[in-house]
């Protein structure tokens, strides 16, 4: 299920989207900046192919806005942005770093508006590289790329404890199933701290293989793409695409909890109401993966001590667990005491809105 071009720009309440063609490869880069009260507007950049550009554009739009939560969410004062490059999907290795260049010359002509870091379709090798021509990639050690992806793993991982504790009364894995859907960046380092803590694993991926690596290298089992609704889970963890959860599939789910690393897993916010109804627990998306965003925003202001970025991530677990329980007390899913703490902090520290007075 996706949403059309028309009702996003009827939802959309961001700046601006700066869009350029890049004639050379046919790719169409869309850098959307949602809220910038906090600060210049970070996210990372998706690269992918996608039906039609402006499915590409409508990605950017939804992210941006999620990344505003999630600073906000968090604490950290950047604003809300995300780029997305929807390439041909026969796009060649040279003609890729050839458009990767001409990215990064893109970002020096928005001249720090905008800063960013790995996603979907995106290296950390990316990030050097843009790093260097352009100043404006978040979280390099001395120029050296890192990866956000196990600091997200880990951020997640302390989200499901906290489920774990509040849906199920108890925070231990022994004996639980987590259905793990998307072995990427994120998903693969997930697997492992999930096996290495006692999780059952089921383990899915479009490309099959991926979900083989895992299931090689920490057990479980591969569920084929089309099989994954009809697995019994104590907990569904999505971290691939978003949209996942919708009024088509919401009322397929088998699980109790809710718990991944996607962004915009909802389709609308009404689906945060339906899980809630089939007395499913939600955690907020842009909370449970803000791992990588916490720890590179850290490593950006100057922070090496691996201890206490892990410390910071981890916080992850803690804010969730409260978010679960003012939710459960006021009757709402977790979705509206998330968003009500963002806004808090938005409220607090961002200056007025671009273009006020
Ligand atoms: N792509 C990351 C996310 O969606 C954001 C990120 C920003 C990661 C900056 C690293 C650095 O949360």
């Amino acid at each position: 299920m996706t949403r059309g071009f028309l009702d996003v720009t009827e939802a959309w309440n961001g700046e601006s989207v700066v869009t350029a063609f890049d004639s050379a490869t046919g790719a169409w880069i869309f850098v959307a900046l949602h809220d910038t009260r906090l600060g210049p507007a970070a996210g990372g950049t998706r690269m992918a192919s996608y039906p039609a550009p402006v499915d590409g554009l409508i990605d950017a739009m939804r992210l941006a806005e999620g990344m505003t939560w999630k600073w906000a969410g968090v604490g950290v004062r950047f604003g809300g942005g995300k780029a997305v490059i929807a390439i041909p999907d026969d796009l060649g290795d040279e003609a890729r770093a050839g458009l990767v260049d001409r990215y990064a010359a893109h970002l020096v002509s928005l001249r720090g508006a905008f800063q960013t870091g790995v996603d979907m379709g995106t290296t950390p090798e990316d990030m050097a590289r843009i790093g260097a021509i352009s100043g404006y990639a978040v979280g390099l050690v001395d120029g050296k790329p890192g990866d956000p992806g196990p600091y997200t793993a880990r951020g997640v991982l302390a989200g499901i404890r906290a489920a774990l504790e509040h849906r199920f009364g108890e925070a231990d894995f022994g004996g639980r199933a987590v259905l793990v859907q998307g072995l990427g960046d994120v998903g693969f380092p997930l697997a492992g701290l999930l096996a290495e803590a006692g999780a059952t694993l089921h383990l899915t991926d479009l490309r099959e293989e991926a979900a083989r690596r895992a299931q090689t290298r920490f057990g479980g089992t591969v569920i084929p793409a089309d099989g994954m609704w009809e697995v019994d889970a104590d907990v569904y963890a999505p971290c691939a695409v978003g949209a996942t959860l919708n009024p088509d599939t919401i009322p397929r789910l088998r699980c109790g909890i809710v718990a991944g690393s996607a962004n915009n897993q909802l389709l609308s916010d009404a689906d945060a109401e339906r899980l809630r109804a089939r007395g499913i627990l939600y955690a907020p998306d842009y909370v449970i993966n803000a791992g990588g965003a916490v720890a590179f925003s850290a490593i950006h202001r100057g922070e090496r001590d691996e201890t206490r970025l892990r410390a910071r991530v981890d916080e992850i677990g803690s804010s969730l667990r409260e978010m679960f329980e003012e939710a459960a007390g006021a009757g709402e899913s977790p979705l509206h005491a998330a968003r009500r703490r963002a806004r808090r902090f938005l409220d607090a520290h961002g200056g007025p809105p671009p273009g006020a007075g």
